[in-house]
């Protein structure tokens, strides 16, 4: 969930490290800091934004420092609590990414010990931890300090007068920049790619003492090497390219998301993975685990998979399965997670692995977590995203989960033309949706006055309401709520009214009839109706309110249409009023912490 850097080199770290923390920030916001090693070390933080912090900074000495940038999980966000955190005489500075789980235990030893902790976080245990073990050994205090942690504690620590860097791995990610006479450590990619593009990926239980020259990476105390990687993503790709936010730049560039996702899979010698049971024939029961916006791409690809390959698919919240779901090694598993380094979507994976499962991830970041886990990775070719709320990632997953059932339809080979033609028509398709910008921005404005609002959707289109809501109430702060348009009256039909608007999704399959029914019984309850439709459906016409009109388009992809539609509107609604749309309040992209 935070975002860590270092830095260690020839040039002065603060620039450096304030650049590297402002692409880290979708990782958290909730305050942040840098320590820079000069004559002592001189640490700076507080309850503000990076780019507030920069400007508040003078010119500070120091060519190796440490920064963070924080969603609170320990104490509330302060200015105590923001990271790094020091020991007692301010010579050790330490970032952290985790949870440590016997930090209470830690703290009441260290201050027996006469050490004065004065922050509510668990990290502040780990610069005390290493002031204790000190010995003039800078990395052996830093062994000795983790060996009593329990939890998950990726951090960098900095020590005056100490040349180098140590920074340790344990369930959260962390990466190695290699530069020419200076060396980085963050998060995530997007943080260095204004520096490199060589990386090194450690790996859980890693520890690497990084100078300017060299990285030196351990495991259990012996060295080991890790491979050198390039990054493919340019600096371009992480920036906002003149558009207002991050979410919007993302949105409009689907259309050459879908391309590019389908160019590599269409290139591939082979389908993207084997849908086929252990004998070759079809697959018994297939097992689909994910959170958030990924669950819904799950759910959609439920419809894909069961309508094309004909094999029954369970679909589980990622986190829910972890405590209840039910599974043997003849499942095989999709885990689908955008960041490939969610905590949730990381335990399901090592569940089914110990259950004897084939397991598959569908994943948005090379060398993830997730990745390194699984027999396959799906690879997902939206380049970085960047806005907290998911919009390119998931419409890549979609385009993933087709190409996977694609191969092993059972439909006529008639249909499965139509089909392959039909997907590479997508990108021409979610264009047009965009080039219809301006209308769902004026449904947008209708919609920003209310404080509740239902979206609904039937068969293959009900996770689109679910994603629908999803993405309106996480950026705009408006209660949303997805579903199925049949279950409506089971219950929320007690809060219709016109103070309550319905989005209604409705696609042109055997499912629009009932959706008529269905919106009739809303309007006599008087709540607004806007409904997304394709052009050749006329069956809102005197119905609806306000209608969003989408390109006509076979039903099994008309979740791509509408989803980017739902995004434009999610993101105009925000606008109109004045939510931070690309840092919403209290969330993180990555949730790395339970
Ligand atoms: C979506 O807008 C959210 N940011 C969130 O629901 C996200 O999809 C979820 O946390 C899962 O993330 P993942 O795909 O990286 O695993």
């Amino acid at each position: 969930m935070c975002g860590i850097v270092g830095y260690i080199g020839e040039k002065k770290a603060q620039p450096i490290l304030l650049n590297c923390l402002s692409k880290l920030e979708y990782r958290g916001y909730d305050s942040c800091g840098i320590a820079l090693s000069a004559s002592g070390i001189e640490v700076h933080k507080d309850i503000v934004r990076v780019k507030a912090l920069t400007r508040a900074l003078p010119t500070l000495d120091g060519m190796a420092g440490i920064g963070h940038t924080r969603w609170a999980t320990h104490g509330e966000p302060s200015k105590l609590n923001a990271h790094p955190q020091c020991d007692c005489k301010g010579r050790i500075a330490v970032v952290h990414n985790g949870v440590i789980n016997n930090f209470q235990k830690l703290r009441d030893q260290l201050t027996e010990e006469g050490h004065n902790l004065t922050s509510q976080t668990d990290t502040e245990v780990i610069p005390h931890l290493i002031e204790k073990y000190y010995n003039g050994d800078f990395e052996k205090a830093v062994g000795l300090a983790l060996s009593d942690i329990e939890g998950s504690y990726t951090m960098i620590a900095l020590m005056a007068d100490e040349p180098r860097l140590i920074a340790a791995r344990k369930d959260s990610p962390l990466i190695i920049g290699i530069g020419d006479r200076e060396n980085y450590i963050a998060s995530d990619v997007p943080a260095l790619l204004d520096y490199t593009s060589r990386v090194i990926y450690l790996e859980d239980g890693d520890v690497a003492v990084v100078t300017a020259d060299t990285v030196e990476v351990k495991q259990n105390g012996a060295g080991i090497i890790r491979e050198e990687h390039k990054i493919l993503w340019s600096v371009e790709d992480a920036q906002k390219g003149g558009y207002e936010h991050f979410m919007l730049k993302e949105i409009h560039e689907q259309p050459k998301v879908i391309r590019d996702t389908l160019a590599e899979y269409i290139s591939a010698a082979e389908p993207a993975a084997d849908l086929t049971g252990d004998d070759g024939s079809s697959m018994d029961d297939m097992l689909v685990l994910a959170c958030g916006t990924s669950y819904h791409a799950g759910l959609i690809g439920k419809y894909i998979i069961e309508g094309l390959v004909n094999v029954p698919v369970r679909v589980e919240l990622a986190d829910e399965f972890n405590y209840s779901g039910h599974v043997s090694a003849r499942n095989k598993a999709i885990v689908i997670t955008q960041s490939g380094e969610t905590i949730d979507a990381l335990k399901s994976i090592r569940k089914l692995k110990e259950a004897g499962c084939q397991v598959i991830a569908i994943t948005n970041v090379v060398g993830s977590t997730a990745s390194r886990i699984v027999d396959r990775t799906i690879y997902t070719r939206a380049g970085p995203e960047i806005s907290v709320a998911a919009t390119k990632t998931f419409i890549a997953q979609l385009i993933a989960l087709y190409w996977l059932a694609l191969p092993y339809s059972r439909v006529d080979i008639g249909r499965l033309d139509d089909l392959v033609l039909e997907i590479r028509q997508l990108p021409v398709k979610v264009q047009q949706v965009l080039d219809n910008e301006a209308a769902i921005a004026d449904c947008a404005r209708q919609l920003a006055g209310f404080e509740n609002v239902f979206f609904i959707g039937k068969g293959i289109n009900y996770p689109v309401a679910l994603e629908g809501a999803l993405k309106l109430k996480e950026i705009s702060y408006i209660h949303a709520e997805g579903y199925a348009a049949g279950e409506l009256k089971h219950g929320p039909f007690a809060l219709l009214g016109d103070k309550t608007p319905v989005v209604a999704v409705v696609a042109q399959d055997n499912t629009c009839e009932p959706m008529v029914t269905s919106i009739k019984e809303i309007k006599a309850r008087k709540s607004p109706v806007l409904a997304l439709v394709g052009e050749e459906n006329e069956t809102m016409e005197g119905l609806a309110d306000s209608v969003i009109t989408l390109p006509q388009i076979d039903p099994l992809f008309s979740p791509v249409v509408n989803s980017v539609a739902l995004q434009l509107l999610a993101y105009y609604v925000a606008r109109e009023r004045g939510c931070p749309v690309d840092f919403p309040r209290n969330l993180a992209k990555s949730v790395t912490v339970e």
